[in-house]
């Protein structure tokens, strides 16, 4: 099935729509997979919206109309459509966009000279967003709501930040060291600019000699910012933000203690934000798909008190939650299973489901 954009005079009710609409204050109009009524383009029209995205059938690329079963689903707006309204959001998502380019500008000309880095200026961008959050959680819960951004390389330096400053509260560190660990995020990825784009944003399969070329990005990091006036721990993430603690990363493959600890927690962070980001070829992930993914993964590639205090406070966040699960039944996360945080208890009406022992099924969305 394709996707077509197609003027708003040309929609007509049960067209089924493939992309969230928001108007120009950026608040949701119409999420996407929500059938099309008369009150939905209405509402496109009151908001002065000219078009939207809707799936069409391949044969003849009219726009499909959507089954009965597909609108049932639709109209349950999940827990993330719902805070995308908020002003809350909006704000954070007007301060996050205004960062974009300043960080871009920044770090692109901190790489052409030989002068330190503007980090007063990216920590008090950052720092502002950080404190303008309630919860370490809800910072996770707005990230989570992010329109995709083309680029990925500055938005994911910038969630990095922040959600290191998260992890750095859980783990109880001290302010100063929480704003080394925000500045380990800011600069971990910063050999990436010297990576061709047409490498980084290939879609297909990356070739060895590709996969190779990226992997430098963190020597060639380290080595921009060796010689500038950054707390060496910066300077050390950069390096070290791929190695694991059983020794299968990159650049040198080194072992638990050789790594560097705020290396090790920026390791943990920045696979969280790959993940849980929304990208152009896919929307951002369920936190417990995430959680489900890291202990599948294997956990002893990471350190274990990070790793482990970073997930339990992100599932137990969730709980008294409502969830989806994948066989369409709703219910609240009443349990967590310590030893399998991905899978917690639900309560079902008057059931409870203990997802341990059900490997069928699994938590498809927080609703
Ligand atoms: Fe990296």
């Amino acid at each position: 099935m394709e996707v077509k954009r197609i003027n708003i005079n040309d929609l007509t009710p049960g067209m089924l729509v493939a992309d969230n609409v928001y108007n120009s204050a950026n608040q949701l109009i119409v999420p996407r997979d929500v059938v099309l009524t008369d009150k939905a383009i209405t509402r496109m029209r009151f908001h002065s919206i000219s078009s939207a995205r809707v799936y069409v059938s391949d044969e003849n690329a009219s726009p499909k109309p959507a089954s009965a079963a597909a609108g049932k689903e639709a109209r349950e707006v999940s827990f993330f459509e719902k805070l995308r309204g908020t002003e809350e959001f909006i704000a954070f998502n007007q301060d996050f966009e205004k960062s974009i380019p300043v960080f871009e500008q920044k770090l692109t000309a901190m790489l052409k000279g030989s002068a330190d880095p503007d980090n007063d200026t990216l920590t008090g961008m950052v720092d502002d967003m950080f404190h303008s959050c309630r919860t370490g959680i809800q910072l996770f819960n707005l990230l989570h709501c992010m329109r995709n951004f083309d680029d990925v390389t500055f938005s994911h330096s910038i969630n990095v930040s922040l959600i290191c400053g998260v992890l750095g509260t859980w783990l109880g560190r001290d302010k100063a060291e929480i704003e080394v660990l925000m500045q380990c995020g800011i600069y971990h990825d910063v050999g990436k600019l010297l990576i061709p784009k047409a490498i980084l944003d290939k879609p297909g399969k990356l070739s060895p000699e590709e996969y190779a070329l990226i992997k430098t990005h963190t020597t060639q990091g380290y080595n921009v910012l060796k010689d500038r006036k950054l707390p060496r721990e910066v300077k050390l993430a950069a390096m070290m933000h791929h190695e694991r603690c059983d020794g299968s990363g990159y650049p040198f493959g080194i072992r638990d203690s050789k790594i560097d600890p705020f290396a090790k927690m920026v390791a943990i962070v920045d696979v969280y934000d790959a993940m849980t980001s929304a990208r152009v070829y896919r929307g951002p992930m369920c936190p417990f798909k995430v959680i489900d993914i890291f202990e599948n993964e294997g956990l002893q590639k990471y350190d274990t008190h990070y790793i482990m205090t970073f997930l339990e406070n992100i599932v137990n966040t969730y709980m008294l939650n409502r969830v989806k699960l994948n066989d369409g039944r709703v219910g609240d996360v009443v349990f967590v299973n310590r030893a399998s945080l991905a899978r917690p208890t639900i309560k079902c009406a008057n059931e409870f489901i203990d997802l341990s022992a059900e490997p069928g099924l699994y938590i498809e969305a927080i609703i």
